[in-house]
């Protein structure tokens, strides 16, 4: 069942019932204030910190589900004469298509976005595009739009509304707007009641409410909510707004049809506006709100005693004025994605399974583009970098699934993060790096977490997960490779933060690389400390105690229990740093890097392989994890996975036995396994992992992060219809038709889709913050389609399924646009026979980069959006013939 359609023109995802199988949402914000906003305008906003600066609240796992927005309800008072048919009782309508229910199916007073009544609409549609959302509804021969946006550069929230009398009377709208202020520190707004009931304080001038709950104190920041019109009264205080006994499905004001004009003092602070629209017959009138973050510096917080100094706040409002500054606002807003999504698109996808008509067709093409391609298209070149924008933005912090308050940046999560964006936003990802390597610690281990306001190792969780330092050189290399900038080795970075401590970001590379070195345990393979990639493999936990966090918990220390995964990571990224090591003449490091990369190699081919696949971890008695000794946990995908990534075992048939046993015993419709069989039973000297009912999370759950693992690793065997089976199956379009079961946006990946074992297979969850945004992003653009950055420029090395006959892409790579039309009308799966740039034939297949190092990084740091350059230069052509 579907719940929607995409518009490819418009790059946007078109809701068209609000009861979605849950809330469909889309992030507002591309620098430093963020929206969530669901499909009936649901969620917060925040500056720069979910937890420590929110500006509005949300109740996470709320019954009934997703309450808690900018919301506005709206009123159409009968003329004289006619009988009103307000309703006061508190049932509530059921949605569209439903009579049923008072206020939800009342005619004169409805929420035009369908929470918090939900309202029976005469018609609803939400709009998710990049980087904004409209939602647009009638009733009662009302039209109702929102378009919601933060512009560039500024800390708001924009909500321009629209209002038309499509009918041929008058119509005498009331409308109010309704915001709930979250006392800034999120976790605090939601624990520390006895304080908190005693502290809200607003001020509301003209048709601006301002909210300075501890302005008078420590903080310098208040959030304001306005309308750039008159209004004709307002609630701060919600109590007053809603009625005690009331949810917002039913304000007292709205049922009234008149604001309180109430000042909150202590309890909890909200903003309404009332405003009186008179419509004359097909009239429109357009309404701009702003809810923004604004600062004083410490000397010019009053402008009297109480009373706050509101010019910033009224210098932002005073720029969203009127509706032709907001509508020129988004306009920016959607050059910087066009631009930023230019630098990667899929023109074209031509398929030899399909019908020989197709205009699209350039002559001689006996193929047209096939609708499973086109899916493709659209996530490579749109959502999926989109997505992994939003992580880039969020890392794991906020989202319907992550609270905000929790977790902060992930050391291995951000540098994995970095293979989705160095490409859009190469002088960001550049900061974000040396952000990162700041936080490590002088022997090479890392924080697990840092927090991004102070950019400090985070204590709680402290360190011990012995892959972190390793996803350090993967980031790096990315980085490198994409922009040719090795100044970046130079750059002097603290250790954990102090900055006596600083050496290069080489130096930080040597000393991740290092600490796998020395730290390994009987097998010669890496310790796996409390945990790898996979943060539920608790082998030195033990954990018995309820509640106990199996992140930090220590309760044995074995220096025994490795991870062969850890040995695959370093296997993979080892000879990246060789190369770092040989172009910037470390020829020494070079060679003790080669046969540090020898010893663990050679430690996995002997005690890393179980006959049929590769084999997980020792744990802390020395007994194997994911062999078929095991009771439970025979065979794991991760690796597998990355040990034929890093090339183990293709030339002796390793490779494919093991991607045969994960497709023998992992793979489902919905994506592969994490491991089979799932434990059944807690096991002590496991710990997290067995934590989970079979079929979720780690416990044999399709954890989607490890999914392009196995389809990249399948490109290195040259298995290109493999390679697409696995990277289809999680892909969020493929199941659009399925979102009933899928539940979560067909446009995003999730973290996990329920496995084989469990009760609803196939249902996802933990959408948007995941690190298979940025992993099926890399398996899809540099490993099947084949553009794949490297130190010396840009290698086309495709690897698809045998009918896909051609595909055009177009990547601008160091300051060059390239235009690659790969020609398979040979219909091989992997294979390059000649290539040809502007018509000349180049040797091998690695389009050499036109920019020398030091004008690619000028290209990188310079102008005004980060990573654009040249829109408007006309592409090289790149002809790539395969076979
Ligand atoms: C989850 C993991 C997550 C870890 C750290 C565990 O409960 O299963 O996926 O990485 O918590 O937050
Ligand atoms: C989610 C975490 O963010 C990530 O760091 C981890 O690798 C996976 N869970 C697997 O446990």
């Amino acid at each position: 069942m579907k719940y929607g359609f995409f518009d490819d023109a418009a790059r946007e995802y078109v809701i068209t019932r609000p009861d979605t199988p849950y809330p469909w949402i889309n992030y507002l914000g591309c620098d430093d204030f963020f929206g969530l906003f669901s499909n009936t305008s649901g969620g917060y906003c925040f500056y720069r910190d979910a937890k420590m600066l929110r500006l509005t609240r949300y109740r996470y796992n709320n019954a009934p589900a997703d309450i808690g927005g900018r919301y506005f309800y709206l009123k159409d008072t009968p003329a004289v004469g006619d009988t009103p048919t307000a309703d006061l009782s508190l049932d509530s309508g059921v949605g569209v298509g439903s009579d049923i229910g008072a206020c939800g199916g009342n005619m004169n007073i409805w929420s035009p976005q369908w929470q918090p009544m939900k309202s029976q609409l005469d018609s609803y549609e939400c709009r998710h595009g990049l980087g904004y959302s409209k939602i647009s509804s009638a009733k009662n021969g009302l039209e109702f739009s929102q378009t919601s946006f933060v512009p560039r550069g500024d800390t708001c929230e924009i909500h321009k509304i629209v209002l038309k009398n499509t009918t041929s009377a008058a119509k005498n709208i009331d409308m109010f707007s309704y915001v709930e202020f979250c006392l800034w520190n999120a976790q605090d707004d939601m624990t520390n009641f006895q304080r908190n009931f005693s502290i809200g304080e607003v001020e509301v001038h003209d048709s601006a409410i301002y909210h300075k709950t501890e302005y008078r104190e420590r903080r310098n920041h208040y959030a304001v909510w306005a309308v750039n019109t008159p209004i004709v009264g307002f609630d701060t205080d919600r109590e007053s707004f809603l009625g005690l006994y009331n949810g917002t499905n039913a304000p007292d004001v709205v049922l009234s049809g008149a604001s309180k004009n109430s000042i909150a003092h202590g309890w909890s602070p909200i903003g309404s506006h009332h405003i009186k629209a008179e419509l004359a017959p097909g009239e429109a009138r357009e309404f701009v709100f702003v809810l923004g973050y604004c600062e004083n510096p410490e000397a010019e917080k009053w402008e009297s005693l109480h009373v706050i100094n509101k010019s910033p706040a009224k210098a932002l409002l005073e720029k969203y004025a009127t509706s032709e500054a907001a509508d020129r606002a988004l306009a920016e807003l959607q050059a910087y994605w066009r631009e930023l999504l230019s630098i990667f698109t899929v023109e074209s996808v031509f398929s030899s399974a399909f019908a020989k008509t197709s205009s699209r067709a350039s002559s001689g093409d006996t193929a047209e583009e096939s609708t499973d391609y086109k899916k493709m298209a659209r996530m490579a070149g749109v959502w999926n970098q989109y997505q992994c924008m939003v992580t880039f933005n969020m890392s794991r912090s906020a989202s319907y699934f992550e609270s905000g308050i929790g977790r902060g940046m992930g050391f291995r999560d951000s540098n994995q993060d970095l293979l989705g964006f160095v490409h859009l936003v190469p002088q960001r990802a550049r900061a974000r790096i040396l952000d990162i390597a700041a936080t490590q610690l002088p022997d090479g281990s890392a924080y697990h977490q840092y927090q991004p306001l102070t950019k400090r190792g985070n204590n709680e969780i402290g360190s011990g997960f012995n892959d972190d330092p390793l996803w350090l050189i993967l980031g790096v290399a990315a980085y490198i490779k994409e922009t040719g900038d090795f100044s970046i080795l130079d750059e002097q970075v603290p250790f954990d933060n102090d900055e006596t401590l600083a050496d290069s970001l080489f130096a930080h590379l040597k000393r991740s690389f290092d600490f796998t070195v020395n730290n390994k345990g009987p097998h010669g393979l890496p310790l796996i400390g409390r945990a790898d990639w996979n943060d539920c493999l608790n082998l030195n936990c033990f954990s018995s105690t309820p509640g106990e966090s199996f992140q930090t918990t220590a309760n044995f220390e074995s220096g025994i229990a490795e991870s062969v995964l850890i040995a695959a990571i370093f296997a993979f990224v080892a000879p990246d740093y060789i190369e770092i090591c040989r172009r910037t003449g470390r020829i020494e490091e070079a060679a003790y890097a080669l046969s540090e990369l020898g010893k663990i190699q050679k430690a996995i081919d002997s005690h890393g392989w179980d006959g049929n696949w590769f084999l997980r971890a020792y744990d802390a008695h020395g007994k194997k994890i994911g062999s078929h000794e095991c009771e439970d946990g025979k065979i794991f995908i991760e690796s597998n996975g990355f040990s034929v990534m890093a090339g183990i075992g293709l030339d002796d048939g390793r490779a494919e036995k093991a991607l045969n046993s994960v497709r023998d015993w992992l793979e489902t419709p919905y994506g592969i396994v994490l491991q089979q069989p799932a434990y059944q039973k807690y096991h002590l000297e496991l710990g997290e992992i067995s934590s989970y009912p079979p079929g979720y999370k780690e416990n044999a759950g399709i954890f989607c992060h490890n999914n392009p693992w196995v389809t990249i690793a399948e490109t290195r065997l040259g298995r290109g219809i493999r390679a697409f089976e696995t990277y289809k199956k999680i892909c969020p379009t493929y199941r659009e038709d399925d979102s009933a079961l899928r539940r979560m946006e067909p446009y995003v990946y999730c973290q996990m889709i329920a496995g084989k074992d469990a009760a609803r297979h196939g249902e996802g969850k933990n959408s948007w913050l995941t690190g298979t945004a940025a992993w099926t992003f890399t398996s899809i653009s540099q490993y099947i389609l084949g553009i794949r950055p490297e130190y010396d420029g840009l290698r086309i090395d495709p690897c698809i399924p045998a009918d896909m006959t051609s595909f055009t892409i177009m990547r601008k790579f160091r300051g060059t646009l390239y235009e690659i039309t790969v020609d398979n009308s040979a219909g091989v799966e992997k294979g390059v026979r000649h290539i040809t740039l502007d018509g000349e034939k180049i040797n091998g297949n690695l389009l050499p980069a036109k920019a020398t190092d030091s004008e690619a990084t000028s290209n990188a740091a310079g102008g005004d959006i980060d990573g654009m350059n040249n829109s408007n230069e006309k592409p090289c052509k790149v002809t790539v013939v395969m076979g």
